[in-house]
């Protein structure tokens, strides 16, 4: 059977593969991997996403700044960070702009946050070059800068509700993309989604090393476990596995490269 599983957003580059990370990566098309892109979430993991995609023909890279790493910016040289983003766009594996967003679970600031936001919305603008949107318990702005920007993006790991879903994809051509969450025990809202999200806006993802689904669920997760999350789709949706993986795949091959 061709490979199937598109990941739309996983960190390669994170320390959890430190000991593995090239018998693991090269062992993903076997399991049925066909692509992959690996999210940078500051200038040095921007870098090393490209590396990894330089190396692996079926890995692609996004480059940006995370929410979290906002912390460790000295937020006055924010647009010599976005040029040095900009510079990365113009490389032929690098597919999107992240990954960005809110997050307000964690304690950083918020105004230094909009700022980092705001600049990769206009790059992404600007350019023409989709982005990578985080959203942790911050449904509210940020669907207030998908008003302002109307963007052509990917909500990651999406976490709102069927209702605010609906706003979501009003407010700019967007895509959701679930993951392991979907698959847990009590995901009540997750399951809302996967059964009301469009089939043409759907994609799967990992976020490895994180959120592996069940029956993984706590273990390091790589792309080859999306298999278990399309199992769970498919049967909310009442399609098969296969289906599930064909146009997830055909929608993020759309969606990041243009296939
Ligand atoms: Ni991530």
């Amino acid at each position: 059977m061709e490979n199937l599983i598109f990941d739309a957003h996983a960190h390669y580059d994170d320390e959890k593969f430190d000991s593995d990370r090239d018998e693991l990566i090269s062992s993903l098309p076997e399991k049925g991997v066909f692509a992959v892109v690996n999210n940078g979430v500051d200038i040095e993991t921007s870098l090393k996403s490209i590396e990894l995609a330089e190396k692996y023909p079926y890995f692609y890279a996004a480059v940006g700044i995370h929410p979290e790493s906002v912390a460790d910016l000295d937020i006055s040289k924010i647009d010599e960070y976005i040029s040095q983003i900009a510079g990365l766009l113009s490389h032929k594996k690098v597919v999107a702009i992240g990954e960005t967003g809110i997050d307000y679970h964690w304690d950083i600031p918020k105004a230094e946050q909009h700022i980092v936001f705001q600049k990769q919305l206009e790059l992404s603008k600007d350019t023409g070059v989709p982005i990578i949107i985080h959203d942790r318990e911050a449904h509210g702005d940020v669907t207030e800068y998908l008003r302002k920007y109307r963007p052509y993006g990917l909500m990651h790991c999406y976490s709102g509700s069927a209702e605010l879903l609906k706003e979501v994809l009003r407010l700019g051509d967007m895509r959701i993309s679930l993951g392991g969450a979907v698959t847990f025990k009590n995901a009540r809202v997750p399951v809302e989604v996967a059964r009301e999200v469009p089939m043409d806006r759907l994609l799967l993802e990992t976020d490895s090393p994180y959120l592996a689904p069940v029956p993984f669920r706590g273990k390091r997760c790589d792309s080859s476990l999306i298999i278990h999350t399309a199992e769970r789709i498919a049967e909310i949706r009442g399609m098969t596995v296969e289906d599930v993986l064909k146009y997830t795949k055909e929608n993020a091959s759309k969606f990041f490269l243009n296939t």
